[in-house]
């Protein structure tokens, strides 16, 4: 059983990256096959300096590695050290169809915001399901917002072992957690960096501390009960507490008299805590970048022969074997 799934440099990781995948990548770390890359050439759609893109490759390794994922159990590794994989995706693009993209919420999203769409940004389905198709995975962790390119990549799968009339490919599932799939940013929208509304994991305290006290509440007053379900201070404080500790809180809101305030203050500190190991961890990887070079590429090393294995494979069934 493969695990498989990547993750955009574009930035630092924040807790909707941690909940809604990184989180799910380390859960699968022990008792599966795990493939887990850091998809640069996807986030050359948005990165346009090369010192911001090779910075933000190095740190989501740091930060990937600092929070638990284990590279003597899964294979971590860059996208662009894969070459095979954008050979796949120039088979899988001639499979296609114009309106199948066209339909695409990332894609269309992006065009309502104003952003000229260039054709690496409408073609970034094909290049994720080739990521995925690669490797024979079978299931991919990932937030809501990617299971409509995980329905794509299903598509490009069948349509290709149809043309061909083999079975090429290994068709993936999505693997989504409900309660985490859409964490919310500091103002109730899904947390996301085109929206503005992130907190990073790995922020320094003080910073870390504001963006908490930041977050979007309702005008209720102190004194007045308060409704935890549509609250998002204690739908992010759920992340990280027990059921008791959620609770207590929960109790307390119904209870009136406690502020926003507060709950912010206990939300940030369960969210230290929660991240306190990882942050030790990132300390001590950021002084020893040698040894996270060589992670990355005994995995590519790994990801190459695996992604080579399919793409004979699927040479093969258009013609192109010699
Ligand atoms: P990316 O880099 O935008 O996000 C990485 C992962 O984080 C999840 N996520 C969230 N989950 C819950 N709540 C949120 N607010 C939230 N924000 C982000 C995303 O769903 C994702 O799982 N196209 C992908 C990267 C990619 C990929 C792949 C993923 C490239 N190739 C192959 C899987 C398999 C992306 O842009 O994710």
């Amino acid at each position: 059983m493969r695990v498989l799934s990547g993750i955009q440099p574009t930035g630092r990781f924040h807790l909707g990256n941690y909940f809604g995948a990184i989180r799910q990548y380390i859960a699968l770390q022990n008792n599966e096959q795990a493939f887990y890359f850091i998809a640069d050439l996807h986030a050359l759609t948005t990165v346009r300096n090369p010192a911001d893109l090779l910075g933000y490759t190095h740190d989501a390794a740091l930060d990937l590695l600092a929070l638990g994922l284990n590279p003597e159990q899964a294979t971590l590794f860059r996208q662009s050290d894969v070459p095979q994989v954008t050979e796949l995706t120039w088979l899988l693009m001639t499979v296609t169809q114009m309106s199948l993209l066209e339909k695409c919420h990332a894609y269309k999203d992006k065009l309502a915001r104003g952003i000229a769409a260039d054709a690496g940004l409408f073609t970034y389905p094909v290049l994720m399901a080739a990521d995925i198709l690669a490797y024979d995975s079978n299931l991919v962790p990932v937030g809501l917002d990617q299971v409509q390119h995980l329905e794509v990549t299903r598509d490009l799968a069948q349509r290709f072992n149809h043309i061909y009339q083999t079975e090429v490919f290994v068709l993936p599932e999505a693997h989504v957690i409900a309660e985490t799939a859409k964490v919310p940013g500091t103002d109730g929208e899904k947390m996301s960096k085109s929206y503005g509304n992130t907190i990073e994991i790995f922020e320094p305290e003080k910073k870390l501390r504001k963006k908490f006290m930041a977050i979007k509440t309702d005008s209720t007053p102190m004194e007045d009960p308060k409704n935890p379900e549509t609250d998002s201070v204690f739908t992010l404080y759920k992340l990280f507490a027990s059921l008791d500790e959620q609770s207590a809180l929960a109790d307390r809101y119904r209870a009136g008299g406690m502020g926003y305030g507060e709950a912010k203050q206990a939300l940030f500190e369960k969210a230290l805590e929660y991240f306190s190991v990882a942050r030790e961890r990132r300390a001590y990887l950021e002084a020893h970048p040698d040894e996270v070079e060589a992670i990355l590429q005994a995995g590519a090393a790994k990801a190459r022969a695996k992604a080579q294995e399919v793409l004979t494979r699927a040479r093969n069934a258009c013609g192109l074997n010699r």
